[in-house]
């Protein structure tokens, strides 16, 4: 089995979804559980983008230990050093570059010539390089970009210094035959391409993100970018959970497997969600409210018998729990406390006594306190300290 890596962008991608703003508090809080559910990196925002995002993204730097921390930024020098300010506090600072490769970014966003892209693009990588050990560079629109001139680009930011290629799909326009043949391209016609890793970055425009995500990783991507629910840009990006249940269900198939730890899956899912306000389709793959419901008779007698008749992922692999604990104005503090640990948020005995609190006033005027209602009075707290 090879290691795959796992580079989420929802703190960056995933909050380009049109609707979404998070505040630092929130940041930290995603970045947390990231960091739980094993990601390998994560891109935490776009530091010169605004100073909000620049001390989420410090914030989230000195803060997070255990996953590699990155900082998006066009290839202009002051939007690297905002991004080494944001993170020279991290434990291993990496920096996010892209440019356009795609001849018509070239001509009308960038108004440059495909010479000045590549000019700027390896100025800017060796400038970068004066600061961060870590480079990834992305050739934005790579898929609608001519593939000799990506592979003359690439081999040029490589001897610059960069230690991550990206090729996105910006647009969502590739198919996974056509994706996992530019992979294949790119890793036989780049002579230093072995000194790299090689990643891939797909956007859910016609509904093929993840399927191009794993073609990607057939033909030679070692890194797999995307966010948790799939959230992002117009119709989102990959989404990271069915990346890694796919590759983990059709393990007879795919000799790969992620660093992951599955059943945070859900906490994570629900935790992004709540707060970026983006609620999950029922039927969404893998933690809609539905992937594990069956209505009709025939497949609920099928399941009760062997729930393999229609289930090929258990709930538990990717931690949703058949436990329901009902809460009501009977329930004490510790099944209270016991129900604030499965969100995975920790809550001082102050926060926890207020929220107990404010869960009773509740019970007074509803039979039931569902999970949305204690996660909505549990994030309020959290957000006000
Ligand atoms: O989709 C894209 O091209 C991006 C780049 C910034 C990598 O998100
Ligand atoms: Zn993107």
């Amino acid at each position: 089995m090879s290691q795959i890596k796992i580079f989420d962008t929802t703190l960056r991608d995933g909050e380009q979804s049109p609707g979404v703003n998070l505040n630092k508090l929130e940041k930290l809080e995603i970045a947390r559980q990231l960091e739980r559910f094993g990601v390998d990196r994560m891109e935490a925002g776009f530091p010169a983008s605004s100073k909000g995002d620049f001390e989420a993204v410090k914030a989230i730097a000195d803060t997070i230990k255990n996953t590699s921390v990155i900082g998006l930024a066009r290839t202009i020098k002051s939007d690297v050093d905002i991004a080494w300010d944001a993170l020279k506090g991290a434990e291993n600072p990496a920096i996010h570059l892209f440019l356009a490769t795609s001849p018509i970014h070239m001509e009308y966003k960038l108004k440059k010539t495909p010479e000045e892209v590549i000019e700027t693009a390896v100025s800017m990588v060796s400038y970068a390089k004066q600061k961060f050990k870590e480079i990834e560079w992305s050739a934005e629109d790579a898929t609608r970009s001519d593939w000799k001139f990506l592979a003359e680009i690439i081999e040029k930011v490589i001897d610059a210094g960069a230690t991550v290629i990206n090729l996105p799909d910006t647009v969502g326009y590739t198919t996974p035959v056509e994706y996992g043949k530019l992979f294949r391209y790119i890793s036989e016609n780049v002579p230093n391409i072995d000194q790299v890793e090689l990643s891939c970055h797909c956007h859910n425009d016609l509904g093929m993100a993840v399927a191009n995500s794993i073609a990607a990783v057939e033909n030679g991507a070692t890194q797999v970018e995307g966010t948790i629910n799939g959230i992002g840009e117009r119709a989102g990006n990959a989404a990271l959970e069915e990346v890694a249940v796919a590759l983990k269900i059709r393990s007879d198939y795919y000799p790969y497997e992620t660093g992951l730890k599955l059943n945070e899956i859900k906490r994570t899912s629900d935790i992004v969600a709540k707060l970026t306000g983006m609620y999950v389709q029922a039927n969404k793959a893998i933690i809609g409210r539905n992937a594990f419901a069956h209505e009709s008779g025939i497949h609920q007698d099928g399941v009760l018998k062997n729930a393999e008749t229609y289930e090929i992922i258990t709930p538990e692999l990717v931690g949703v729990t058949s436990n329901t604990l009902f809460l009501g104005k009977h329930s004490g503090r510790h099944a209270f406390k016991d129900k604030v640990k499965e969100f995975g948020v920790e809550l001082s005995e102050a926060e926890v006594k207020e929220a107990f609190d404010q869960f009773k006033k509740l019970t007074d005027h509803k039979k039931e306190v569902t999970d949305d209602d204690l996660y909505t009075i549990v994030m309020e707290i959290k957000t006000d300290s």
